[in-house]
């Protein structure tokens, strides 16, 4: 990586956006200028382990070779044509997504807020024409601590008030019972039961893992009970839990999945709903849509991801280096950290919080050229790159013990 050299200083960059960016995120003070794999560069040159890695929407590092130069050479001959007329791209990667997931047929959106505003509205869509739901009736099981996005929808269901304070009238039609909780969900479904929709780890609430069980559960009392099963993977899925889906784990095949972040390599939104046919086929010409959808840009960049993930390389390196990940985390438990969860290369740390909150344990790392992003109160989130070394995890969980060994 060559050294960058900005016009202006990190600090004063940070001070130039202060009056004219909406203050809707707290970012960590550090000014990104350049990025190679799980390695990112600030403008004074500075060097940080990528240890969030855009929330699992770089996955496969900062500017895989494969994925940067199947956009450069889509950029060069395509790149919009809105579903208005047929692209030569977007056929190639539907079927090769749907393969991938095990599932028929996929619908192309952008950001992973829409591909679960895309879910809700196909889930009502099938219980009114197929499972015969009164009009306007259907209802949506969700889980508390879920996170979905930040929609006016999305947000009518979420359990945080910091995310949904403020932004109501909500809207109706969803029941939120406890997470890992079979028997509330199973209470809560009834015959206006749309679609039961959880995430099979809850990522933002802190990398929460269900019991071994509850994903089958969840997908046998859907089956009973004749309604959907949707599994939120835009964060889980695509190679960070160790296999391609986070529902494999427990040989689960849902009836919707939702997948995002990382299926745009980084480089350009994309998300998806892939689902059965006898699902996804309720749509019918103008119910559904989207200008970008499907554009030939984002549609060879998802197939050359796609086409990584074909080859199981990132989904076992994600489980190998999850064992690292755990054995390093393992070790440091009553050093500071008081308990963490795990799945793949992906945990949720929640450290002593007498040691400082999660913000400052993150800014104490990122002065240590290390970076993450804390989740709620004292809880950091792990989920570096899958390009990531074992010994660049190894080396970020020696800096993370000596950070809260008040070391440095
Ligand atoms: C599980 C889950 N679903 C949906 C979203 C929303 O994705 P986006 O920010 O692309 O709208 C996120 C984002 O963090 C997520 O983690």
């Amino acid at each position: 990586m060559t050294t960058v050299v900005s016009a202006r200083t990190s600090a004063e960059l940070i001070g130039a956006e202060e009056p004219v960016l909406a203050h809707n995120y707290h970012p960590l003070p550090v000014v990104v200028a350049r990025a190679e794999g799980a390695w990112v560069e600030d403008v004074e040159g500075r060097r940080y382990l990528d240890m969030l890695a855009g929330y699992s929407a770089l996955n496969f590092g900062h500017r895989h070779p494969a994925l940067i130069e199947a956009a450069h050479r889509q950029l060069d001959r395509l790149t919009l044509t809105s579903r208005a007329f047929h692209n030569d791209r977007l056929a190639e990667f539907a079927e090769r997504l749907a393969a991938l997931t095990g599932l028929d047929m996929v619908l192309p959106m952008n950001t992973g807020a829409e591909a679960v505003e895309s879910a809700i509205k196909v889930a009502r869509k099938w219980a009114y024409d197929v499972k015969g739901v009164p009009a306007d009736r259907a209802t949506i099981v969700v889980a508390a601590g879920n996170f979905h996005g930040r929609t006016t929808t999305i947000v009518s269901f979420s359990t945080d008030e910091v995310a949904r304070g403020g932004f109501g009238p909500f809207t109706p039609g969803f029941r939120v019972v406890p997470y890992n909780d079979p028997a509330a969900l199973e209470a809560a479904v009834d015959d206006t039961t749309a679609a039961v929709l959880i995430e099979p780890v809850q990522g933002e609430a802190g990398v929460i893992v269900p019991d071994d069980g509850y994903l089958a559960e969840v997908r046998e009392l859907t089956r009973r009970a004749g309604c959907l099963f949707i599994a939120d993977e835009i964060q889980s899925g695509l190679g960070r839990t160790g296999r391609t889906l986070a529902v494999e784990h427990e040989s689960v095949v849902p009836d919707m999945v939702l997948l995002g972040k990382a299926l745009g390599g980084g480089i350009v939104p994309v998300s998806a709903v892939v689902a059965r046919r006898e699902v996804l086929g309720v749509l019918r010409p103008g119910e559904h849509g989207s200008t970008f959808g499907g554009n030939p840009l984002a549609a060879a960049v998802g197939t050359a991801v796609v086409e990584l993930l074909e080859t199981g390389e990132f989904q076992r390196r994600a489980a190998e280096l999850g064992e690292v990940l755990r054995a390093g985390l393992e070790s440091l438990v009553g050093k500071g950290v008081v308990g963490f969860r795990a799945r793949g290369l992906w945990a949720g740390v929640d450290v002593d919080p007498a040691l400082g909150t999660g913000r400052e344990i993150s800014e104490r790392l990122m002065r240590e050229g290390i970076l993450v992003k804390d989740t709620h109160g004292s809880t950091i989130r792990l989920a570096p790159p899958l390009t990531v070394t074992a010994e660049e995890v190894q080396g970020a969980l020696h800096t993370v013990g000596k950070v809260l060994a008040g070391q440095v």
